[in-house]
């Protein structure tokens, strides 16, 4: 091995199994020099390791092409590939794609049916990035042409593809990483310094150390150091674990990759702002699911209400606090012995009628399905017909032998797991989703456990010895054994072995669930929210980010995931209110009802084993701020929706952190404790105990007080201000430059959607703003593509609000819809008026322009707020 001298900070780890000794290093032809600070490895990759061009990279019409040879250094794992064959396409201006793989024989790849990736064409004209090539060892860069940052850099650690052990290491443009998941990161920037996440779906709770949670996301985001975005995803479904590490002080980090499978398929995206890059990254996975309206409403679960007395008693006591509330759920314990499709007529007898009641009040129910079917009978001795049906159709996943359906256990004893990479299970899914709908007629599907998660550890026979259950190198990952509380590694699967597939159980489950729901409801889009997903899961479900505690820091922690999975192309996401582990004090559950408000999945959870924490148990007051600021988001729904219009169409995030608008502005990149709803509203809440102020950072611009129309007062643009911040309230702020809009509150989405609709401009430093409206009958799938809905870009100035409608259709099924829509307030804030009062005149879209009486014009000329009322009646 060749070993010069280099910076510890740029070692890249040759022993990753841990236990490294000069002995065992020095056998695999790595170099040996114990590290001398904590965190660099001290058995490190010689600067001889990895490949050589054989030949010349060719350029091609997509981009070049190039076979590599191995150089002749010692292995690491074995099944060391010889030649490989690199292949570059640039895709197009703004993305490159670059994959690795053997020539040869064909590995495993992330099949078509669960992920459609553009095929190869013409290579971009002006692409946005540069490629070059060192010939010995092998290794790549990707530059932004602009600004010659690297966005890519493969020279630090070199090649390793073995059939079980892949990996590369590269250098990053900054030490500004967000993104990789899914995990509890706690910051939303990476600490840099020797950390190692592993990827790979499993049902371990979020507890903060270090663990593989339920979503296997292999994409990164990059701020360079002028502000400007990069994204890599690495497309492989194989488990994994990635390790950040600093880098010599005059260089910059360097994040690798250790996967063991499949091969190394990297996109990267150019953005160049943050948010092109989200856009960039959804174009190619798959843009948003736009949620029914109704999903955007508050939400309350718990597992274990008893029985149907104890399920309709909580229901009526918090219809009965005036708190809005569009949608109950029903959780395990709604079914007979935990059995899919069955509900249990003892406990909960009547509840077909419940569920009749709460549509009676304009409410849904969404119910939980688990993967797993078991094999044990029916309560009456009558045998368990989903199983049966399963057994014959061939649906569930089988054991090594290809046979044998392999056996594990979850909540109603020993199962089966369904395959849904077999279009057969899809069929038998939807069959018994059509069945179970006729019985309780659920509006959504919450579907759980399918990392998948079992009891077991592989199945009831154990697993056996072979290289896909004990492979040479185990990734990071929890538990001792690769197949801890999941299936056997060589369980077998349509799409393949689990071993490649197994991160694609959820992402299967969800897309064979958006199939049973378009035949039990065809004509209406309803709510899927799943614990696993994977790159393209966030266009069929939403998430939760699962079996999280009520604490302070669980709380806390949920900002930065909301930014990680909104990154990941799913923005349907909230962390379970008030905690679902554990007993919230109601200071804690007042401010998590606070911040959950402005979830855009907005659910209140909990656990079986813990006390009631439905908002209707606690106090008045916590009771009466609960409802002021759910009344908050449904008044803000118009713009929340319009929000995921944005989002589905165009891929743009709905919750964003300052760094996404501000990007550079270098305060903005680790602000996490704050979030923004798109580009308009800041929310800054309280995240800890006995603390009525909170810090809240303002990017040079406007901001305005969303409920008092004041502007922030003193020096606070471009600085860090303390706010005051009363139990009762969460401090919400409106950036100069947006519009708004709203609709006047009601219980549930189905009475607030008929109220009067609202409009709230914040003037800019120019005196103008602007917004957008979508509007469509909430629920109707595919509106968007039959383009049945109205589409309004509004616009203001000192003088003029324009509401240009520039989509309505007229003559569509839903015409009716759009004839009840009126104006009912208009607020302006930031307005600075000459002396005298306003004179306002205003009209419909295509009529005179009227003055408006003086009984509903206000102008506070200290604050700059004009206020227009009861428009509607005009
Ligand atoms: C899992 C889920 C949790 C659910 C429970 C019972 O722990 O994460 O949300 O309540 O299973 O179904």
């Amino acid at each position: 091995p060749v070993c010069p001298a280099m910076d510890e900070r740029e070692r890249v780890d040759c022993h990753p199994e841990g236990k490294a000794a000069r002995d065992r290093c020095e056998a695999r032809g790595c170099c040996w020099s114990p590290a001398a600070t904590q965190g660099p490895p001290s058995c490190f990759y010689p600067t001889n390791h990895g490949y050589e061009v054989d030949g010349a990279v060719v350029k091609t019409a997509s981009g070049y092409r190039a076979r590599l040879r191995r150089l002749k250094t010692p292995t690491m794992y074995g099944g060391d590939v010889e030649t490989v064959e690199l292949l570059v396409e640039m895709q197009e201006e703004h993305r490159l794609h670059v994959k690795i793989l053997d020539p040869a024989e064909a590995r495993y790849e992330v099949p078509e049916a669960a992920l459609r990736v553009p095929r190869p064409g013409q290579a971009a004209d002006s692409p946005m990035y540069d490629v070059t090539f060192t010939h010995r060892p092998f290794s790549f860069k990707v530059t932004r042409r602009s600004t010659g940052a690297t966005i890519f850099d493969t020279s630090v650690g070199k090649l390793t593809f073995g059939d079980q052990f892949l990996s590369v290491s590269t250098r990053l443009a900054s030490s500004n990483l967000y993104g990789l998941g899914e995990h509890v990161h706690r910051r939303y920037r990476h600490d840099l310094n020797w950390k190692t996440w592993p990827i790979f779906a499993s049902g371990a709770n979020p507890f903060g150390n270090y663990e593989n949670l339920y979503g296997h996301h292999p994409f990164y985001m990059c701020l360079e150091d002028d502000g400007k975005a990069n994204g890599v995803m690495l497309l492989n479904s194989n488990a994994m674990d990635v390790t950040l590490q600093p880098g010599a002080p005059d260089s910059a980090p360097i994040v690798t990759y250790r996967v063991i499978g499949g091969v190394l398929d990297f996109y990267m995206f150019l953005g160049p702002s943050p948010e092109n890059v989200v856009q960039q990254y959804t174009e190619l996975i798959g843009r948003p699911v736009m949620p029914a309206y109704w999903g955007l409403g508050f939400q309350l679960c718990r597992w274990n209400y008893t029985n149907t007395a104890g399920l309709r008693e909580v229901i009526e006591r918090n219809r009965a606090t005036g708190i809005p509330y569009d949608v109950q759920y029903g959780d395990i314990d709604y079914m007979e012995d935990r059995k899919d499709f069955t509900y249990d007529a003892d406990l909960y007898q009547g509840l077909p009628d419940l569920v009749q009641d709460l549509h009676d009040h304009g409410q849904k129910y969404i119910i939980i399905l688990d993967p797993a079917i078991t094999n044990q009978d029916r309560r009456d001795g009558s045998p368990y017909q989903p199983y049966e049906d399963g057994l014959r159709d061939g649906v569930f996943v089988k054991a090594a032998d290809g046979e044998t359906n392999l056996i594990g256990e979850v909540w109603p004893g020993t199962t089966l797991f369904p395959d849904y990479t077999n279009p057969s299970t899809t069929e038998w899914w939807s069959e018994y989703c059509q069945r179970f709908h006729n019985v309780i007629p659920y509006d959504g599907l919450w579907i759980d456990m399918n990392e998948p998660k079992s009891f077991m550890n592989g199945s009831n026979n154990g697993c056996e010895s072979n290289r896909w259950n004990y492979p040479p190198f185990k990734p990071a990952i929890v538990g001792r054994i690769m197949y801890d509380l999941t299936l056997c590694m060589d369980a077998r699967q349509t799409w393949g072995k689990h071993y490649d597939v197994h991160s694609l159980y959820g992402h299967s489950m969800a897309i064979a669930t958006r199939s049973a729901m378009s035949r039990v409801f065809p004509t209406k889009r309803g709510v899927i929210i799943t614990r696993s997903s994977f790159p393209s899961t966030g266009s069929y479900a939403g998430h939760w980010l699962g079996s999280n505690k009520a604490a302070w820091e669980d709380m806390e922690w949920s900002i930065p995931a909301l930014f990680e999975l909104n990154l990941f192309g799913i923005p349907y996401i909230g962390a379970d209110i008030c905690g679902f582990l554990w007993e919230p004090t109601e200071e804690l559950c007042q401010r998590w009802m606070q911040l959950g408000a402005f979830y855009p999945f907005s659910r209140n959870h909990n656990h079986r084993e813990y006390k009631d924490q439905d908002p209707a148990v606690f106090s008045q007051s916590m009771i009466d701020s609960t409802r002021d600021v759910m009344m908050t988001r449904y008044t803000l729904l118009p713009y929340l929706y319009t929000l995921f219009y944005h989002a589905h169409v165009a891929g743009t995030t709905v919750v964003r952190p300052l760094l996404h608008e501000f990007p550079t502005d270098s305060n903005t990149w680790d602000v996490d404790r704050q979030f923004l709803w798109g580009s308009g509203l800041l929310i800054s809440p309280v995240l800890t105990p006995n603390t009525t102020t909170v810090s809240a950072y303002f990017p040079d611009t406007p901001w305005y007080d969303y409920y008092t129309g004041q502007e922030v007062e003193g020096e606070y643009r471009g600085q860090t201000v303390t706010l005051d911040a009363p139990m009762n309230k969460i401090n919400v702020h409106v950036r100069g430059g947006t519009i708004l809009p709203t609709q006047q509150p009601a219980n549930t989405t189905v009475y607030s959607r008929k109220n009067p609709m609202g409009l709230l401009v914040a003037m800019d430093d120019s005196s103008a703003a602007s917004g957008t409206l979508f509007w469509d009958d909430g629920e109707a799938v595919d509106s968007i593509e039959r383009k049945d809905y109205l589409f309004v870009n509004l616009s203001a100035s000192s003088t003029e609000l324009t509401c240009d409608v520039v989509a309505l259709p007229l003559g569509g099924p839903t015409a009716g819809h759009w004839a009840a829509l009126r104006y009912g307030t208009v607020s302006v804030y930031g307005l600075a008026l000459g002396t005298g009062t306003p004179t306002v005149r205003a009209g419909r879209v295509d009529g005179p322009l009227q003055t408006v009486a003086a009984s509903r014009v206000q102008y506070d000329r200290d604050n700059q707020v004009l206020l227009l009322t009861d428009l509607q009646a005009m």
